[in-house]
């Protein structure tokens, strides 16, 4: 059963997210996090550079798992979540560059990219905990409607919605990759913790699918439900369909 915490706004969810994974690292120095991409997380990662700056903690020792990566953009490519990752998360954090991995999106690879990254994560310890947006259609990673419940680290093909909800972040719509390569929900249903943040009335419904509809594989947010350890913060706007 999932934990509700409807909070004011996305700084007092960063807050007390940054919270718990300062008091994750100083029991686990070398935890493992899951990280999420997208505008969701960046409140997060803000609150937690803000308490880590300093050197009050050392984190030196901290991993990291992003949960998804687009096919074929250029290596360097400003969006890429390898360069997203290390603009908002790596940096910021002053975490150890080598312990942050992101799933390797260059297609002449990409074929056993995600037997590698499962068999990274399972090295690490698995994650113990991951940070989830979720999208208009209910996926989290990249995982769209359709995809299994069980599904580890593969490739999968974007929808025209989330591709279109990513135009933002480039020059013009058609530069959204048609590809990514994302944890599965297996994959994310193996963390220790789950946390899912949604906030504005965007994603109201998804969050009422994810938190209250059944668990189906056509609302890939449902998938929590089947997690003993998931909290789920949300703003009064992404709660309102609960
Ligand atoms: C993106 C990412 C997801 C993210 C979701 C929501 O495309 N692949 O990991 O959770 O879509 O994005 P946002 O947080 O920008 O609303």
């Amino acid at each position: 059963m999932a934990e509700l915490v409807v909070v004011s706004d996305e700084q007092a969810a960063g807050a007390l997210v940054a919270d718990a994974i300062v008091s994750l690292i100083r029991r686990k120095p070398d935890a493992v996090l899951g990280l999420a991409t997208g505008s969701t997380p960046l409140a997060t990662y803000r609150a937690l550079a803000d308490r880590i700056g300093g050197g009050t903690l050392d984190v030196r020792g901290v991993r990291g798992f992003a949960l998804d990566e687009y096919v074929g953009l250029p290596a360097g490519h400003p969006e890429s979540y390898r360069a997203v990752i290390t603009r908002e998360v790596v940096e910021p954090l002053g975490l150890t560059p080598e312990l942050v991995r992101v799933p390797n999106g260059d297609p002449a690879t990409v074929e056993h990219a995600g037997a590698d990254y499962e068999q990274a994560i399972l090295a690490a310890g698995g994650v113990d905990l991951q940070i989830l947006g979720i999208g208009r259609t209910g996926h989290i990673g990249f995982n769209e409607p359709g995809s299994s419940l069980a599904s580890l680290t593969r490739v999968k093909t974007l929808t025209e919605p989330t591709r279109a909800d990513n135009a933002r972040f480039f020059d013009s719509p058609e530069d959204v990759p048609m590809h990514c390569i994302t944890q599965g929900i297996g994959t994310i249903l193996r963390a220790r913790h789950l946390v899912l943040l949604a906030f504005g009335e965007a994603k109201a419904d998804a969050i009422a699918a994810a938190v209250e509809g059944p668990v189906t594989a056509s609302q890939p947010g449902s998938a929590v439900q089947l997690h003993p350890h998931t909290t789920v913060i949300v703003d009064e706007a992404a709660a309102s369909k609960l």
